[in-house]
């Protein structure tokens, strides 16, 4: 397969989207030595990237009824009355469909993070966040790499949903160098993060599994490095500055909590998306659903300082004030322990099946 386009069952997307951009790239004629935390994570962004191609076990395919193998409380419509009504087929049509809407989520955005890591290369003032960033940007590039491969195994693609364009848009066209890694590493990959988890943890196919926890490994040191740099930053800034960051903040998750629906998924399968999102909006499994998805975010604001009483005052309105205690390094360190188990997983089989090869080849040998 040689482009996605034939995927899309949407007719007339663009072929391209193109965001205007004015701002200043910044040189840094110091070359001094960078920060240490920051110099460690710049290490190990290099010495932690992996070959989509070699690391996955892309010999698994995904199932015909429920590709992922994910449980259909979260295919978003199990309390609907929509869903009692469907039979077998339908619900294996959708499920594919549903998944691969996600999927496709994360592939777009992927895409829009690899460009604001290229944006960061080139605005933020100190080299050593510039060199991270260009680990950044390969990281996501594999990440985009990796996400098609999955979608073509769905045979199904979706565009971007106009909520999340909504937010990379602003992230690109803001000229504040730090609005893009508040847009992106702190609140697109910490809500990427969450609904990675999700997949990893729930999706009983282990291609699935795999892709996730792979990505999940790098995203977990990109929202690392957005604290890092945040954390130096904004006591130099002032409280007035330090305000607008916070509304932007609270209004850009608010945004995400109450805009990112499926909506042009249910059109295109024919579904009425007004019923749908009214009962979703309803649903107490939803509801905690879309509370789970702020649980990296919230830990970070705090670590980086934005956390005014109004700050707190909206995340408790959000019932997500609670994962502010959560500790971010406890969970990377799960991050990186998923991802090799799940090598250590497919080296035993991959030692399996070789060994099976060789026995057979010798038993063969032996019955001539
Ligand atoms: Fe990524
Ligand atoms: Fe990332």
């Amino acid at each position: 397969m040689t482009s996605l386009r034939e995927l899309y069952p949407i007719p007339d997307i663009d072929p391209v989207w193109t965001v205007p951009q004015g701002f200043e790239a910044s040189f840094d004629w110091d070359y001094d030595d960078g920060r240490k935390q920051m110099m460690h994570l710049y290490q190990k962004g290099k010495d932690m990237q992996w070959d989509a191609l070699n690391r996955i076990d892309w010999s698994i395919d995904l199932g015909d009824d429920n590709p992922m193998e994910i449980p259909d409380e979260l295919g978003g419509i199990q309390t609907t009355p929509v869903w009692a009504k469907m039979n077998d087929r339908e619900r294996a049509h959708y499920r594919r469909h549903m998944q691969a809407w996600t999927v496709s989520q994360f592939m777009q955005g992927e895409q829009a993070a690899l460009i604001c890591a290229a944006k960061i290369v080139q605005q933020v003032p100190d080299l050593d966040a510039k060199f991270y960033a260009s680990t950044q940007v390969m990281d996501e590039a594999r990440h985009v790499e990796a996400y098609k491969k999955l979608i073509e195994c769905f045979g199904v693609a979706y565009p971007m949903t106009h909520p999340l364009q909504t937010l990379v848009d602003q992230a690109l066209r803001d000229s504040r160098w730090d609005m893009t890694y508040l847009a992106m590493q702190v609140v697109i990959e910490g809500l990427a993060l969450a609904a990675f988890n999700n997949i990893r943890e729930t999706a009983g196919n282990s291609l699935a599994q795999q892709v996730n926890a792979y990505v999940m490994q790098d995203e977990s040191r990109h929202v690392a490095f957005g604290r890092l740099t945040l954390k130096d930053y904004y006591p130099q800034l002032t409280q007035k500055e330090r305000d607008e960051r916070e509304e932007f903040l609270v209004e850009a998750c608010y945004h995400m909590r109450d805009r990112f629906e499926a909506r042009e998924l249910y059109e295109t399968l024919d579904l009425p998306a007004d019923e749908i999102i009214a009962a979703q909006n309803e649903s107490g499994f939803q509801k905690m659903f879309r509370t789970m998805l702020f649980s990296r975010i919230v830990p970070i604001v705090r670590d980086i300082g934005l956390w005014s009483d109004k700050i707190q005052k909206a995340y408790a309105d959000m019932g997500v004030l609670g994962f502010a205690d959560i500790d971010y390094e406890t969970l990377m360190q799960g991050d990186n322990a998923r991802a090799e188990e799940l090598d250590e997983i497919n080296k035993q089989k991959r030692q399996a099946y070789v060994e099976e090869v060789a026995a057979h080849g010798a038993n063969g040998v032996a019955a001539e």
